[in-house]
């Protein structure tokens, strides 16, 4: 979100360092900065400095290039000399919120940016107060001031990506998806851009032009994830058994933030149910068991399942979903791993497995059911929901959907359950979550290992 240094008024009236002008040195540090040569303009900046303390502008880019080195905390008081100095002066102010931001501390940032728009029309800080307010749920003032953003400068691509971001939050998709296509025709290396624009012509069906999207994002960036993996269900070339790590990392990284928000908008019921009824089968041993949360995600069966548990262990491939279950306090242990794996080296490690939402993710369910097996002790439990593809599902039990998730039929998790050991099964229909207009339809499976 840096501005890029240079964006300022030349150097003031004052004496120069050494032999040359002040004005020559300043301009001589910019270049340097500029160019990746840190050292260098460090050197002049502290040059100037000393010969004159209250340079304005050398405070400015000595401060930013202190946060560029992880200084951060000196560099946001040489940004806050620089401001005490010149209370208007718009740049530096702006940027003092970037560092702010990137240090973590988005009340003062937003207060720096609410003070630059107050004294200028600064699109940059539109932009950024959008970001911020987007980030604390306040979906109608962040799209105002995107759209301040836009209207100040309507060549910013970032700006309309931003805005299709919060328009998807407030659920006007179609809004969105022409935001995101204004991004991408404004810059059409931009990635995310693409990659939402495609994600948001899938969930409105209109898949061909998805798969034109997703191949130009292929062409600009070959081992790009999640075009990967769409391609593969939308072209029904390559399907891969599973989604691979990468596009479950890439896809939950950046869902993260905004998953529990969506998630309770699409009235998703994964946990509540996969938690009753293990809770129901193993009520006498309540407190008692070892648990493992697969795929835990951002821990929303964390609290439902706490009380049965004496030890409570969520795995998950996505560090930044982690991070919000960490943030519970309610996990004994969290482990970033890939599920088939991690179960098989905890051979007998667990009473309960649940898997809410999570072997969606599973096309061929042989390898990790038969590792959930093998984690189990005695007459261990597993729970886990699969969207249900009702008749269609081919030979294969399963079928990957273009929005990135598979669908199973019943008679063939049946069998994996069978082969993999699991003997007493009981598969429910129910209501999972919405996708649009429709209920989406659950299996929700209870087995037990023989
Ligand atoms: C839809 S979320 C569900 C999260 C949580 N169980 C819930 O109900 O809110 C699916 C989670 O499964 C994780 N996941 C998918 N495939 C995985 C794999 N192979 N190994 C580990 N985690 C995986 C994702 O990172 C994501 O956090």
């Amino acid at each position: 979100m840096h501005d890029t240094p240079g964006d300022e008024s030349g150097p003031g009236p004052e004496a120069p360092p050494g032999h040359m002008t002040l004005e020559d040195a300043f301009a001589l540090a910019l270049r340097s900065h500029r160019s990746g040569n840190l050292p260098m303009a460090e050197r002049i900046y502290r040059a100037i400095l000393t010969a004159v303390p209250d340079h304005v502008d050398s405070l400015h880019f000595l401060g930013l290039l202190l946060h560029q080195g992880g200084a951060s905390s000196l560099g946001v008081e040489l940004i806050r000399r620089a401001v005490a100095l010149r209370p208007d002066y718009v740049d530096a102010l702006s940027n003092l919120g970037n560092v702010l931001c990137a240090m973590g501390r988005p009340a003062e940032a937003a207060e720096v940016w609410r003070r630059v728009v107050a004294l200028a029309p600064h699109p940059q800080a539109y932009n950024n107060l959008g970001v911020l307010l987007k980030g604390e749920g306040r979906c109608e003032e962040a799209a105002a001031a995107l759209r301040r953003a836009i209207d100040l400068d309507p060549g910013r691509g970032d700006a309309h990506f931003n805005l299709g971001n919060v328009l998807m939050l407030l659920g006007r998709a179609d809004e969105a998806r022409s935001e995101y296509r204004r991004a991408v025709e404004l810059d059409p290396g931009f990635i995310g851009a693409q990659e939402a624009l495609a994600r948001t012509l899938v969930q409105s069906g209109r898949c061909e032009e998805a798969r034109e999207v997703f191949e130009m994002l292929l062409a600009a960036s070959p081992g790009n994830p999640i075009a990967h993996h769409v391609l593969a269900a939308l072209t029904g070339r390559d399907v891969p058994d599973r989604a691979s790590d990468e596009y479950v990392v890439q896809a939950f990284d950046s869902f993260a933030e905004t998953f529990e928000h969506v998630l309770t908008t699409l009235g998703y019921r994964a946990p509540e149910v996969l938690s009753a009824a293990a809770a129901a089968v193993l009520e006498d041993r309540a407190g008692s068991l070892d648990v493992l949360d697969a795929g835990c995600g951002t821990g929303l069966c964390g609290p439902l399942l706490r009380p049965l548990a004496r030890r409570l262990t969520g795995v998950d491939l996505s560090a930044e979903m982690l991070a919000r279950a960490q943030a519970r306090g309610l996990y004994d242990e969290l482990v970033r791993a890939e599920l088939t794996g991690y179960l098989g080296d905890h051979a007998g490690g667990f009473d309960l497995i649940v898997a809410a939402d999570t072997l969606i993710y599973f096309g061929d369910l042989a390898p990790v059911l038969s590792a959930a097996a093998g984690a189990l002790r005695g007459d261990g439990v597993l729970a886990f929901n699969l969207e249900d593809g009702g008749e269609a599902i081919g030979a294969s039990g399963f079928r990957l959907q273009p929005n990135g998730r598979y669908e199973h039929g019943e008679e063939a998790v049946r069998h994996r359950l069978d082969e993999a050991g699991f003997g007493q099964v009981t598969i429910r229909r129910d209501a999972l979550r919405r996708e649009w207009d429709r209920m989406l339809t659950g299996l929700f499976v209870l087995a037990r290992r023989t």
